[in-house]
């Protein structure tokens, strides 16, 4: 079973039914009818709170004039430096890693600058190990680096010590009245400490609009701009968003794969424990697809509350895995260790290398089937014979098949991915826009740096370490 819109992206959930894996593990016709008018309701809450001004990351697909001052901006800086360094972390990073994995040649960072397009090299620092960031400060060369410092809030810990360590790099190598030159910062308008810097110091800088989360914010200048940094058209991401979004916009999930999907996987995590959801791309290219998409997952769903104050601890853990690498390190488990677990497949029909295999070894039966067929056919039947695999041992699994990797196809897929998280919030009855518990670990790092303010939470935590008995062996 299908849904499908002549040759775009197929959400096929065949597989999460009970005709495939039982009635325990699997829903029945009659269960997914009984579901129909619940999934509606969510789904028109969604809906009311976007006319309600309240859900700003459904009008990016739109934002086609914020596109094209990105596009001339990337376009006026990419000639003049080698190296695009985004700082950033959670939402204001792995949006820009997605979009780098997917839409650029495997090893970017290596080709020559011809080869590149004439863009420049895009990393994306966003942890504070010390040995790590020295490691890439070490490869370069700070005159010909423009710094990314993305931060919404514009005080994370991370990015704002990621910042100073770079503008002192900056002031060292090329002087302190350039530095100015070698940063772009991205953060809210009117809030926020890189807020001020950027106005006190004259930095170029984007803005990430207001009611824009993290995680839901690729499709501002967040992930907008380093993707057009590095060559990615971003009008045709954006132009494939948009024809997601008309697909979402159905209050029916047999009509809406982002509905479908929060649907299927909500019920499945409430009435059929199944708590864990895997995605496991079968494409190496969309393999930080799942790492943005378990960030996304995660972090809208996973609630003490729920909408009416009721203490719920709501969410569905997920977990990210890559075909077909990790059928060689996660399968065993997955097939069978506990069924706590619903598969995302995410199968590509065409890739842009075939990649014929050669022809060898003719009297040895167990190579020579390889020969003349191509990694394409391989890595495809690796899919479908994990997917079947699964299947056979009861894991209810769906599939999401992108007719290949590209602009269009991803701006489907991550706009696909957003909606059905907005639309499992609502299902879940939580907040899918708020990050209660990941404020609560900044607070606390704050405290232990000995920021002014935090006076307080810092006490509580020495109480609270000195009242435990240290046990280690
Ligand atoms: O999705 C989110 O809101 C978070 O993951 C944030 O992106 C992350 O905590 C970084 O926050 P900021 O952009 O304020 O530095």
């Amino acid at each position: 079973m299908t849904i499908k819109a002549g040759g775009e992206l197929v959400y096929d959930y065949t597989r999460m039914l009970s005709g495939a894996v039982s009635s325990k593990h699997g829903f029945t016709n009659a269960e997914l009818k009984w579901f129909d008018k619940t999934a509606a309701a969510g789904a028109s809450r969604v809906f009311n709170d976007h006319t309600d001004g309240n859900l700003p990351f459904m009008d990016l697909p739109a934002k086609i004039g914020e596109a094209r001052k990105i596009l001339a901006y990337a376009d006026a800086k990419a000639p003049l430096f080698e190296n695009f360094v985004v700082l950033g972390i959670g939402g204001s990073a792995l949006g820009a890693i997605m979009l780098q994995t997917a839409l650029r040649p495997a090893f970017y960072n290596l080709l020559p600058n011809s080869k590149r397009g004439n863009r420049p090299r895009l990393f994306v620092e966003d942890n504070v190990d010390p040995d790590r960031i020295a490691d890439l400060l070490d490869v370069l060369d700070a005159r010909k680096t423009l710094f990314c410092v993305v931060t919404k809030s514009g005080g994370t810990a991370e990015t704002m010590s990621a910042f100073l360590v770079a503008r002192d790099l900056v002031a060292r190598r090329v002087g302190a009245k350039k530095v100015r030159e070698h940063f772009v910062a991205i953060t809210d308008a009117a809030k926020g400490n890189l807020r001020k810097i950027a106005d006190a110091e004259s930095l170029d800088d984007f803005i990430v609009p207001d009611g824009v989360g993290g995680r839901f914010s690729v499709l501002t200048p967040v992930g907008l701009l380093p993707a057009a940094m590095a060559g990615i058209d971003i009008l045709a991401l954006l132009r494939g968003a948009a024809r997601m979004k008309k697909r979402c916009l159905s209050a029916t999930m047999t009509q809406n794969p982002a509905l479908m999907a929060a649907a299927l996987q909500y019920m499945a995590c409430t009435y059929k424990e199944k708590t864990i959801q895997v995605m496991m791309p079968y494409s190496h290219s969309l393999r930080d697809v799942a790492d943005w998409y378990r960030q996304l997952w995660a972090e809208s769903l996973g609630k003490k509350m729920d909408l009416d104050g009721n203490t719920v601890h709501a969410g569905q853990t997920p977990i990210k895995a890559l075909g077909a690498t990790d059928q060689h390190s996660q399968v065993q488990l997955y097939n069978e260790g506990p069924n706590d677990k619903t598969f995302t497949f995410l199968r590509v029909n065409a890739f842009h290398n075939t990649l014929r295999i050669p022809p060898a070894y003719k009297n040895i039966d167990a190579l020579a089937y390889l020969g003349n067929r191509t990694m394409e056919e391989l890595i495809n039947a690796e899919c479908l014979a994990t997917e079947m695999a699964v299947t056979l041992n009861q894991r209810p699994n769906s599939c999401v098949i992108l007719p290949q990797v590209n602009e269009d196809s991803l701006g489907q897929l991550l706009f696909m991915f957003e909606m059905q998280t907005a639309f499992a919030g609502a299902l879940f009855n939580v907040n899918a826009f708020d990050q209660p518990g990941v404020e609560q670990g900044k607070i606390a790092t704050y405290a232990l740096m000995g920021r002014p303010g935090f006076e307080k939470e810092a006490e509580y935590i020495a109480r609270f370490n000195k009242r435990l008995k240290a046990r280690t062996v």
